[in-house]
């Protein structure tokens, strides 16, 4: 009999996974809560958010699911992992104790430092006066971190004294994210980029690297965004999969960041039971953390996984059961992915607005943020669509990604024209 699964989560992340497990000939049916409009084609969306537990739960047993795959790291942290394996269910993510490699900074940190794996120094306060000496004490930029979920917006990277007293101010005076902690820390320098792995236990089976582009504009300007796209690189630059990591950093990344973390975890008594996200940075005193997530990436996995060549299915199995992990195959081409996001995103921005794609757009399409109506598709996010593309060589993947948006009809989107710059300079 075929496997039935649930994805949980509704944006470009959890469409690259449905369309991953849709490739897998093991895979009859596929769930995905809430889904969205391109999910739909895919999947069976079923209405429930990501967070509702006993939602999920009961429809899980309801349809007698084989193996439930978990998008986001809230769903992480609220525990839902926990309770589907007390409920006797195979679920691929991590547990809610697990999930504080991404959802506490300090844990993470103090895990970095009992493991030796490399990261700025920092100290963490939870008095203002003292976090506030310190930073005057020490050189500019510094670096504060919210110690807890802040929906990608608890990180200053402070230049001036204002903007650090300012941001102590918000995160342990004013009560903004909640209960008053934050981390501060050295200000490192280089390119940064993600390295994600399947880890399962102590087992840990590295991605191809992908590198994000985080700002809003062309430039690298703009505010920070949760990414505006990505692109992963052909082997014929090495095997990491970007050409400015060489295959003795990539190794280097996995023996000392990824691979510690995981027996770390594994020794603490919370193993890793899915992805494992390493924000990494090449500085110049070699490549070191900058966060970690316990989570796929995105827009990262919308590149990466359309290089996986292996079955998903008995990968996101091994993981959620503590199995062995099957070898990984991937695929020797270029992939970039340019995301589409609605005019004022980070900011506010309207929502509802008319999308066409023509006939004649040919690439890949995850759709991030999108519904169905009576007036067809419409935009229903801050970031909306990503035009993913494949090719033998980056210049031709970014040829082909930016004639598909071409083809992509609505007024109230915008989009960056430099993604991969780095590989096209
Ligand atoms: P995070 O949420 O920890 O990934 O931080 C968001 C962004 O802040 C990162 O992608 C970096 O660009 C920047 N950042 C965080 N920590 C540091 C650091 N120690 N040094 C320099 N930049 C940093
Ligand atoms: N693209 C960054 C993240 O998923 O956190």
């Amino acid at each position: 009999m075929g496997k039935k699964v649930l994805v949980v989560g509704g944006g470009g992340r959890e469409h690259a996974i449905v369309d991953a497990l849709a490739w897998s000939p093991q895979v009859e049916k596929i769930y995905c809560a809430p889904g969205n409009a391109g999910i739909a084609y895919q999947a069976e969306c079923v209405p429930l958010k990501d967070t509702d537990i006993d939602g999920l739960l009961a429809f899980a047993k309801e349809k007698e699911i084989d193996l439930t795959v978990v998008g986001p790291e809230a769903a992480l942290a609220a525990g839902i992992v926990d309770r589907f394996r007390a409920a006797g269910l195979k679920i691929f993510g991590h547990t809610k104790a697990a999930t504080a490699i991404e959802s506490s900074k300090e844990f993470a940190k103090r895990l970095m430092a009992g493991a030796k794996v490399p990261t700025a120094a920092y100290q963490t306060f939870t008095d203002f006066d003292e976090a506030w000496a310190y930073v005057r004490a020490a050189s500019l930029p510094t670096v504060i971190k919210y110690d807890g979920l802040a929906a990608g917006k608890g990180v200053v990277v402070a230049t001036t004294l204002e903007e650090a007293e300012a941001a102590l101010r918000d995160m342990l005076l004013d009560g903004r994210y909640g209960e008053g902690k934050v981390v501060i820390e050295e200000f490192l320098t280089g390119p940064e980029f993600s390295l994600m792995a399947f880890v399962s236990g102590r087992q840990v089976r590295p991605m191809v690297a992908a590198q994000d582009h985080k700002r809003a504009f062309d430039g690298d300007t703009g505010p920070n965004t949760g990414g505006m796209g990505a692109y992963t690189e052909s082997f014929a630059t090495g095997k990491s999969g970007l050409s400015f990591i060489s295959d003795e950093e990539y190794d280097f990344a996995v023996a000392h960041i990824l691979q510690p973390v995981a027996d770390a975890m594994a020794d603490a008594g919370t193993p890793l039971s899915g992805v494992l996200y390493g924000g990494l940075m090449k500085t110049p005193d070699g490549i070191k953390v900058i966060e970690f997530n316990a989570r796929f990436g995105d827009p990262e996995t919308e590149v990466v996984l359309t290089r996986l060549e292996s079955d998903s299915y008995d990968v996101f199995e091994a993981a959620a059961t503590g199995a062995a992990l099957p070898e990984l195959q991937w695929k020797d081409a270029s992939v970039m992915g340019v995301v589409m996001a609605s005019k004022g995103y980070p900011g506010s921005y309207s929502k509802g607005v008319p999308i066409v794609i023509t006939p004649d757009f040919r690439e890949r399409i995850y759709h991030m943020g999108t519904k169905r109506t009576d007036d067809g598709l419409v935009t229903a996010g801050g970031r909306v669509l990503m035009a993913v593309s494949e090719a033998p060589t980056m210049k031709e993947a970014a040829r082909r990604c930016y004639a598909g948006i071409d083809q992509i009809r609505c007024n109230n989107l915008f989009y960056r024209h430099d993604i991969a710059k780095y590989v096209l300079l």
